[in-house]
């Protein structure tokens, strides 16, 4: 992948240029110190640019919580580590998810059966049961779905070992790519549990570290087998209430949302929802459980992302519940099973 600033044209370099002079000079402080504290450095002729996206995002962020407030937003946005991108690049970036037509060959797709008597319990936190690992960074690589995909067979190993092993999302990104997955280009959860399904296991993240690039051979060393699955499980396409009853009985749930929108890419706390949201998904997450906040009543999924602790409520978001498939959370929910 090319560096981020050469996707910057020529034409909006020189024209940010010009910008500059007008910056807000007030800002320099806080610029230096969002700088600093996330490791950033640029070109010369870079930084100019990626200041004015920086502030251009500060001033969205302002008004949003200033809105929040005033009680139009149950949710408060935050400057984060990505407050250099633009949308565009958020969206090339770290949404790479594919979702994956019903029938397909070689899927052997099993569906959810929901229980019509089982009663599902209010809340349901499978962090509480040690079924989660610590929140990991995807970075500059679209392979959310790998995320996506290691987290829900962490759950797995743990409910059939009673061990909470880190699995290896380099060693899908190598090794997945016959099955349809383009690495840090984007990929297929299913796809993923499909792999491992075939292959008959996956490697751990200590023996298979992650690399945060593509390109490298497959080297999946069997001998270091660290999980298994032996089917994949698919929910009913956007029905929240299948949902609820596979993240309260099984464990952690791979969901796609669509997150092509400025407040997600900037989320810190609350229950989110958002006009901007469509159920046309674009980027994976694993649904770890569900309640109702203290505070307004709003039921939420609990939602672990893959941009690290600095984003969101330590890495989760608490997304609206309930509310139409907001976002599409249940528009692609699957899990493994051994
Ligand atoms: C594993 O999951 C099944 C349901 O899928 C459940 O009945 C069982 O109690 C779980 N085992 C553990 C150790 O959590
Ligand atoms: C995975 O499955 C194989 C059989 O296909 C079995 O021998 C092995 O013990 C399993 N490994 C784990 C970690 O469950």
């Amino acid at each position: 992948m090319p560096p981020l600033w050469a996707v910057v044209t020529v034409t909006s370099l020189v024209f940010l240029r010009t910008f500059s002079i007008t910056q807000d000079q007030a800002l320099e402080e806080a610029w230096r110190g969002w700088k600093g504290v996330h490791a950033k450095e640029y070109l010369e002729e870079e930084e100019a640019f990626r200041r004015a996206v920086w502030e251009k995002n500060m001033q969205k962020i302002k008004i949003h919580n200033l809105e929040a407030s005033l009680g139009k937003h149950s949710y408060q946005l935050a400057m984060n580590h990505l407050g250099d991108l633009t949308d565009e690049e958020f969206n090339q970036l770290l949404n790479g998810f594919h979702p994956d037509p019903v029938k397909r060959r070689g899927g052997n797709l099993a569906f959810f059966q929901k229980s019509a008597s089982l009663k599902t319990p209010k809340e349901v936190d499978w962090r509480k049961k040690g079924y989660v690992t610590p929140v990991k960074n995807q970075g500059h690589c679209g392979a959310c779905w790998a995320f996506s995909a290691t987290g829900a067979l962490e759950g797995l190993l743990v409910n059939k070992t009673g061990k909470l092993v880190s699995l290896s999302e380099q060693n899908l990104i190598d090794c997945s790519g016959k099955l349809g997955n383009h690495g840090c280009h984007g990929g297929y959860i299913r796809r993923a549990f499909e792999y491992v399904r075939d292959n008959g296991g996956i490697n751990s993240e200590g023996a298979y570290p992650y690399l945060e690039k593509e390109g490298f051979s497959c080297h999946y060393n069997p001998q270091d087998r660290a999980a298994n699955c032996t089917s994949v499980v698919a929910v009913q396409r956007g029905s929240e209430e299948d949902l609820e009853q596979a993240v309260a009985t099984i464990g952690p749930v791979s969901v796609a949302v669509d997150a092509h929108n400025f407040p997600f890419h900037f989320y810190k706390s609350g229950v989110f929802s958002t006009i901007f949201c469509s159920d046309s998904v674009n980027h994976a997450m694993l649904a770890v459980g569900y309640g109702t906040s203290p505070e307004d009543g709003k039921q939420y999924w609990i939602l672990k992302n893959s941009w690290s602790e600095k984003w969101g409520e330590q890495g989760y978001m608490r997304l609206v519940k309930g509310a139409d498939n907001h976002c599409g959370v249940a528009s692609q929910a699957s899990y493994p099973t051994m």
